[in-house]
């Protein structure tokens, strides 16, 4: 839309009359004699969740979801803007004075009453997961950042579709799927879903009444480790020979596939040069360190704050700066949410998933999974 140029009114001398300014927000007017984090401190004596410009959210619902797994519902406040089936959203809690964030994918459609469900899998040694699975009340108030994420139902979604799920990768693939069954599933849908027992599946009620009531919509649960198997229920790893077999017609599909990085890889070498399209996104934590030919430590130089740090060459930059005593933002601390990217100035990274050398300067080096190759200069 082309902005409309008004002529102004003179500001002094003039009989016209001066135009008339649009009504400030009370809000912005406040900002003048309040700072947020003060109203901020305030305002949640009245509302837990009413801030200034900070989304919240409050727990209104929690709900057991197989062994391990907790779905907890969530009323955000007015600063939430909102998401896309398949998006991911930062939660942060505070745990013994420290403020920790971590990703997770919402696990519905978007709902009439604005609330949002994220399903949370208890990761053995997980702090911030074991706070949401076993400590977190209703009532209790989270950080939420926005939602983020490109694995969302492309615009007119025709043709038929393949989601290969493994673990907690059912999560985003279920608020894809919950959409795509709210439209009655206008096209037909196969979702294959990995775990390594039945106690570990989240959701199986629901898909297979989902699966028995739109005859478009075929799921499929793959288990690692268990015995016996009953309806509806394969065993093996994702191979060929599976695929063809649940999937005689994989090259008509487009799929999208989600779970930790090895079942990714092995999804994309099977599908990705046989199917219509593919995308993926994998849960991955990066390797603690990796090799670098020079070893050693080298200088980060912070530009913004002045200060120059020794880390090693190898180790992830956010855990190494964090080991320096730094308070850095995160979030999912595997490449995915972009919390942690900041500016690098100069010098060579490495990432911590390729091994991918980077000598350029970047405008968003997310620090969760390059390593410092040389000495950098970043803007902290
Ligand atoms: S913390 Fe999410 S990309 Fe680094």
């Amino acid at each position: 839309m082309n902005a409309v140029t008004r002529p102004r009114g003179r500001r002094t001398g003039s009989k016209s009359q001066p135009k008339s300014q649009p009504p400030r927000h009370p809000l912005s007017l406040l900002r003048t004699w309040v700072a947020p984090d003060v109203f901020d401190f305030w305002a949640s004596r009245l509302h837990p969740t009413w801030s200034w410009e900070r989304p919240l959210a409050r727990i209104v619902g929690r709900q057991s979801q197989s062994r391990d797994a907790v779905t907890l519902l969530l009323q955000p406040n007015r600063h939430w803007r909102g998401f896309q089936p398949g998006q991911h959203v930062n939660l942060g809690v505070e745990l013994d004075g420290v403020r920790m964030t971590r990703s997770y994918s919402l696990c519905d459609a978007p709902r009439t009453d604005g609330r949002i469900e994220v399903t949370i899998k208890h990761i053995e040694g997980g702090r911030v997961s074991r706070h949401l699975c076993q400590d977190a009340r209703i009532g209790d108030v989270v950080d939420i950042g926005q939602a983020f994420g490109e694995m969302t139902w492309p615009q007119g979604t025709d043709g038929a579709w393949l989601f290969l799920a493994a673990g907690s990768g059912i999560t985003p693939l279920m608020a894809l799927l919950r959409a795509h069954a709210a439209k009655g599933v206008p096209t037909p849908l196969t979702l294959l879903y990995w775990a390594r027992t039945r106690d570990e599946l989240c959701f199986v009620d629901e898909l297979r009444a989902l699966a028995q009531r739109h005859p478009q919509l075929a799921v499929h649960f793959v288990l690692t480790r268990e015995g016996e198997l009953g309806e509806g229920e394969s065993s093996g790893r994702i191979d060929a020979t599976l695929l063809s077999s649940l999937v005689p017609d994989l090259a008509q599909r487009s799929v999208y596939a989600c779970g930790p990085g090895g079942f990714v890889d092995s999804a994309r070498a099977l599908a990705e040069p046989a199917a219509r399209g593919f995308a993926a996104e994998a849960f991955t934590p990066p390797p603690r360190n990796i090799a670098d030919a020079e070893g050693g430590n080298v200088e980060v130089t912070l530009a913004a704050s002045g200060r120059t740090l020794s880390v090693p060459r190898g180790q992830s930059l956010l855990a190494a700066l964090e080991g320096q005593g730094l308070k850095l933002a995160s979030g999912c601390r595997m490449g995915i949410c972009n919390t942690c990217a900041c500016g690098k100035v100069s010098g060579t990274t490495r990432h911590l998933h390729t091994g991918d050398a980077i000598g350029e300067p970047v405008s968003a080096l997310r620090l969760c999974v390059n390593a410092a190759s040389s000495d950098l200069v970043l803007d902290l």
